[in-house]
């Protein structure tokens, strides 16, 4: 038998043998009240130590203080989704099919654990980087969305505006709800790029890629993943149509959501802003959207008539992506479309390693810019540090519009703007460059 020593009792009787109870769950002996340091003696609160400690403020109820209450883009999409009428915050939300390719991308950078450096110099960190010839304040712009007055009137105006004072790129639509001229006077600072839907009827692209050069468009980027259209079935479930159709349940919809409704039918009705020179139903512009025709020949014209930089979004394939820069493009846009076409997509971070190789090896200058399933700023700095020289954010920048239009774009961009220099310090860099494949363990792989 083991006898415990204890010290400062020596009277003590031997102690049980405890050799196998592991010293967690030893029985502990329950504290004498004598054994209470005076210091911890309870006594009847003073109203001098309880003053300090009472703040109750007036609850705040305005769209400012909403926002800040954010400190996600997830929290961001819970406001979105009680302030928006089902049909727009799924057409929105939702994607292909299962949407398995969304879900997947969004799981790609959980995957994955950081290694950070310590005892770095992290007293000041620049997030700004260079992409395709110009300076942007920030690793990260707005991506194409078509019917952004749907999900909140302010729509494009707000998503330029918005991008234009956090000196980033801002990307309209060609199905934009404002035009290129009109998002060009509202931003008239920002850096403005344009995402042409590429057709076969050249007379059509000639038109708006004219428009926006112009315009002042510095971008062109060429979408090339929609050969049709994608199956979004949660569009198909609420029968959505555009512009919302009043039916009783959206009339129902609308008593939970006045705001909404208010803003929706006391603003300009929607249209391709850009297109309206075009005839025919808003389904038919939408099919010809699509063109199931289209070949290289028509990105090697396309790379002949617009002067600036040309980039190629909806790349998939390595193969792919070198194959466009040799054909002319000066980026491309790693990109399933955030998971709104092919269900069971490569997944853009997934891809992204191969690419960069492949591009290195080539000797490439091409920009590799990448999309689909950002909701954090970690997740644009593992983008980064896997080789992307930007990225693009579509629904991050929409949860934002629909919480609180303008001022919730703001809030979306100061929210990653927050998780990337927090990241980057906690990983012991400063700078974007500073950022290497080194900092990011792929889970899956080890
Ligand atoms: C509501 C919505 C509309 C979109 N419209 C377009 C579009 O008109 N043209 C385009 O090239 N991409 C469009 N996209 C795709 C985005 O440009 C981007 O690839 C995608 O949103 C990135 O994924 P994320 O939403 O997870 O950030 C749209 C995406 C959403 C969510």
């Amino acid at each position: 038998m083991t006898h415990i020593i204890q010290p400062g009792n020596p009277e003590a009787a031997p102690a049980p043998d405890t050799t196998d109870i592991p010293a967690a769950h030893a029985p502990a002996k329950a504290p004498a009240s004598s054994d209470v340091p005076p210091a911890l003696k309870r006594r009847v609160p003073k109203y001098s130590d309880l003053a300090p400690l009472m703040q109750f403020k007036k609850p705040e109820f305005s769209k400012d203080a909403r926002l800040k209450r954010a400190s996600t883009i997830w929290e961001l999409r819970d406001i979105a989704k009680r302030r928006t009428p089902q049909a727009p915050f799924d057409y929105t939300d939702g994607a292909a099919e299962e949407e398995i390719t969304l879900r997947r991308a969004r799981q790609a950078f959980l995957d994955i654990e950081f290694r950070p450096g310590i005892l770095r110099n992290v007293s000041a960190i620049d997030l700004s980087t260079t992409i395709l010839g110009k300076p942007s304040r920030l690793p990260v712009g707005i991506a194409p969305t078509g019917f952004t007055r749907m999900m909140q009137s302010e729509g494009e105006y707000a998503g330029s505006r918005a991008a234009e004072s956090a000196g980033i790129p801002y990307t309209l639509s060609t199905m934009g709800t404002a035009s290129i001229e009109d998002v060009a006077a509202a931003a008239p600072n920002g850096r403005n790029w344009f995402q042409l839907y590429l057709w076969t009827d050249r007379d059509r692209s000639l038109e708006l890629i004219e428009r926006a050069a112009k315009a002042g468009n510095d971008t062109l980027m060429v979408t090339v993943d929609t050969a049709v259209a994608g199956a979004r079935l949660r569009d198909v479930r609420n029968g959505m149509t555009i512009p919302p159709a009043l039916t009783l349940k959206t009339v129902l919809d609308a008593s939970y959501r006045p705001a909404w409704w208010f803003n929706f039918l006391t603003h300009e009705p929607l249209t391709f802003a850009s297109l309206s020179r075009y005839t025919g139903t808003v389904a038919d512009l939408i099919n010809s959207m699509f063109d199931p025709t289209l070949t290289f020949e028509d990105l090697d014209w396309l790379r002949d008539t617009w002067k600036g930089n040309l980039v190629v979004k909806g790349i998939q394939t390595v193969e792919d992506a070198r194959r466009v820069v040799d054909h002319g493009a000066d980026g491309v846009v790693l990109s399933n479309h955030g998971g709104r076409q092919l269900d069971r997509a490569p997944i853009p971070f997934h891809l992204l390693p191969e690419v960069k190789e492949a591009f290195t090896k080539d000797h490439t200058d091409a920009a590799i810019m990448l999309d689909t399933g950002i909701m954090s700023g970690a997740d644009i700095v593992a983008a980064l540090a896997l080789g992307a020289d930007f990225t693009l954010i579509g629904r991050a920048y929409l949860y934002g519009l629909m919480a609180g239009g303008r001022a919730g774009v703001d809030r979306a961009l100061e929210i990653l703007e927050k998780d990337m220099a927090r990241t980057m310090a906690l990983l012991g860099v400063s700078s974007v460059s500073g950022l290497t494949p080194d900092h990011v363990r792929l889970l899956g792989k080890h």
